[in-house]
């Protein structure tokens, strides 16, 4: 079998136009304009390009956006004191502060700051528990975006024999949780799983999300499985920088029924699902109803 492809790329932009179509009619007829604030601390260079790129495509839909760079040595308590005005300000309808954070900052204590309506990251306690438990939520962009390509792939999932590998909080997990709540029956494997292979062979759904540069063989995916693959790995190859999966996409496409590439599959997702995210958090706040296709 060949395996249809699924063009991320595409897709993201397509969810990027539906948001924009929704945030000019709120602005016509409600006369609001959606606001996500962004906070950096430090200067990572790949935050900062991460940064810049959610910042340009706010706009690009129609979104005020709101940039806040810290210096690298920025206390707690400056940084908590911003995230409070953030979650007072009614312009701001989403807040994510980019991660890592340097290592005098507590993560969990500054992700946990944030107005959990106003968390259009998914990171904070409560909405881990609404998720959790079957409620509505703020999903994490990512298995956001997993979740949408998958339904637009297969329509319904119920039934379906779902593996995730990895195990993480950003990805595994609430991924995990997304499936089971489309009726998957759900594995979470991990480094310690015995038998991964024979796992993975038994998967209609293999979402790998381990951050390790090609670690699927083609040889463990199931005939005619659908392959989400989240990793985004820099390599060395012949002499030249390559992104690549936690998936072989070469020999995964020979059997898979259809395969997410990298570049170009999950990662534009995850912006798009971000501003589907502010976007669904400026109409909770102000009472109107959700975007239709745009939600877990
Ligand atoms: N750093 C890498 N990915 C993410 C993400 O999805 N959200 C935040 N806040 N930081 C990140």
């Amino acid at each position: 079998m060949v395996a249809q492809v699924i063009d991320g790329k595409a897709f993201a932009a397509k969810v990027r136009a539906q948001v924009a179509d929704q945030v000019a009619k709120l602005k016509e007829e409600n006369g609001i304009t959606p606001g996500l604030a962004v906070v950096l601390v430090g200067e990572d260079p790949a935050s900062q390009v991460y940064v810049r790129s959610k910042g340009k495509m706010t706009v690009e839909v129609g979104m005020n956006s709101y940039e806040h760079k810290l210096d690298v040595d920025t206390s707690e308590e400056d940084l908590l004191a911003l995230i409070d005005k953030l979650n007072n300000d009614p312009a701001v309808h989403g807040i994510l502060v980019q991660l890592p954070l340097p290592k005098h900052l507590n993560e969990d204590l500054v992700i946990n700051s944030i107005d959990p309506s106003k968390d259009v990251d998914g990171f904070h306690i409560s909405n881990v528990g609404l998720l959790g438990t079957g409620q509505k939520s703020m999903v994490p962009c990512t298995p956001l975006g997993c979740l949408m390509m998958l339904r637009d792939h297969h329509g319904s999932l119920s039934g379906m024999d779902a593996v995730v590998i990895g195990r993480s909080n950003i990805v595994g997990k609430p991924m995990a949780q997304l499936l089971l709540g489309d009726s998957c029956t759900v594995t979470i494997a991990h480094s310690r799983t015995k038998d991964l292979p024979d796992v993975v062979r038994r998967a209609d759904i293999v979402v790998a999300a381990v951050g390790r540069p090609e670690m699927v063989p083609g040889d463990w995916i199931k005939e005619g499985a659908t392959v989400i693959d989240v990793g985004i790995n820099r390599i060395e190859r012949d002499g030249k920088n390559k992104l690549v999966g936690d998936v072989d996409y070469a020999s995964a496409a020979e059997r898979a029924g259809a395969i997410t590439p990298v570049p170009g599959g999950v990662g534009p997702m995850t912006i798009a699902c971000l501003l589907a995210n502010t976007l669904t958090a400026c109409c909770r706040a102000n009472s109107l109803p959700e975007p239709e296709g745009l939600t877990a």
